[in-house]
């Protein structure tokens, strides 16, 4: 297969291009891959699993690499199903294999297939090896990686960090976007509210002499791992990638969306860069996540509707704080036609997060534009461009 990694270490993963939500809830239009790899050695082990509808792609790619051998080991590095859903086939069909895993993935392996693996279990925890011949596995803890069960594995030989969800993708092979922007919108969306346990991970890691890294999603790296590596340090502190703006707004009748174009419009006169729009009623609220946790600073803009936010606004700034959105300047635009409330409403649902800082100036507009919130908007435009 032309994605193999070395002579001995073989790509066993699949595409899948048939998906529309990932997890229920990402939008992935370019798909996304079940990456699962093979190290033949003296012992052969498959590493993790692929998602249960192309179960049978990834056992035929496995019989395909192997010649017919069978292997002698699965690692699970992590037991979610888009994963591990397919071990049961697995485990089926390779009567021999031992399953080598943490304690609490075996134990999360009950709950999935509702059956008692522990007889073919290896259980593994943080400095265990899993040696194969020439090639040896050795384990680092990385739970809430995303989930609490994660290890990954270094191997020795080549120098491979086996990473899990961490440095995870959307999209398959063939498609042509840079890795930064869907591997942000992966990690914001999927792993970005465990920060803290991401940057303990990156420690141990940066003991390593990784050359290689291979994610269960997107492609292997290696020329890129510094980059890659730095990103990562920057999301997982929570800091600002760029000085930028996103302008996140909802509109029933289009004033307030006039207003965030507007605001946009003075914005980049004034020199503002990165500012991206998003109509959250309307556009991938993923995207509009990822953007206002990698830039400085966030608009929010909504009508008032029955003394509250607009139910979209609301959805985002629940999902901002539930990812535990910290760190950024704030700022707030309101409309309504008799008693606009909706900025207080929004500096409410913000009331728990950490390290918010909020504008002073702020806009609130009575049913459409006029040259009273035009000058609001400069005013306020002034105080974020003065901003980083
Ligand atoms: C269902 C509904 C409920 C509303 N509730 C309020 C309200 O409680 N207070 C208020 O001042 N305006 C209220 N409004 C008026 C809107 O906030 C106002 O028309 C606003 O300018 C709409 O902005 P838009 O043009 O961006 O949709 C309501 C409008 C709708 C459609
Ligand atoms: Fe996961
Ligand atoms: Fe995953």
């Amino acid at each position: 297969m032309a994605l193999n990694i070395s002579k001995d270490i073989l790509y066993a993963g699949v595409e899948d291009r048939d998906i529309d939500l990932f997890e229920g809830q990402y939008p992935v239009p370019d798909g996304i891959t079940y990456n699962s790899y093979i190290i033949r050695d003296e012992q052969t082990a498959v590493i993790d699993g692929v998602d249960k509808h192309f179960t049978y792609e990834w056992m035929e790619n496995i019989e395909e690499l192997l010649d017919g051998k069978s292997p002698d080991y699965i690692v699970v590095h992590h037991m979610e199903p888009d994963h591990s859903a397919s071990l049961e086939v697995f485990l089926r069909l390779y009567p021999e294999a031992k399953i080598v895993a943490s304690a609490q993935a075996v134990k999360m392996a009950q709950n999935l297939f509702n059956k008692d693996i522990s007889s073919r279990a290896v259980i593994v925890k943080e400095g265990d090896t899993l040696c194969l011949g020439t090639h040896t596995l050795r384990f680092i803890g990385a739970p809430m990686v995303h989930w609490p069960e994660v290890l990954v594995s270094f191997e020795e030989s080549e120098k491979i960090l086996f990473s899990a969800d961490a440095f995870g993708k959307f999209g398959t092979f063939t498609d042509r976007e840079d890795w930064a922007c869907e591997a942000a919108r992966y990690y914001f969306g999927i792993v970005g509210k465990f920060g803290a346990q991401v940057q303990a991970l990156l420690k141990k890691v940066a003991a390593l002499p990784v050359e290689t890294i291979c994610p269960l999603h997107g492609p292997v790296l290696r020329e890129e791992i510094a980059d890659c590596v730095a990103l990562y340090n920057t999301w997982s502190s929570y800091a600002a990638e760029r000085n930028g703006v996103v302008i996140a707004y909802a509109s029933v009748y289009g004033a307030t969306k006039a207003l965030a174009e507007e605001l946009a419009r003075i914005l980049g006169r004034k020199g503002q860069d990165h500012i991206e729009l998003f109509d959250l009623a309307r556009d991938d609220v993923t995207e509009a996540l990822e953007g206002a946790f990698r830039s400085s600073k966030l608009v929010l803009a909504s009508p008032t509707i029955n003394g509250d936010v607009f139910p979209a606004v609301k959805a985002y700034i629940d999902a901002l704080a539930a990812h535990n959105y910290q760190k950024r300047f704030v700022a707030f635009a309101e409309s309504g036609m008799w008693a606009p409330c909706s900025a207080k409403r929004m500096a409410e649902l913000l009331g728990g997060c950490k390290e918010l800082e909020f504008a002073q100036s702020s806009v609130k507009m009575l049913g459409c534009p006029d040259e009273a919130v035009s000058a609001q908007l400069d005013k306020l435009a002034e105080e974020i461009v003065s901003r980083n």
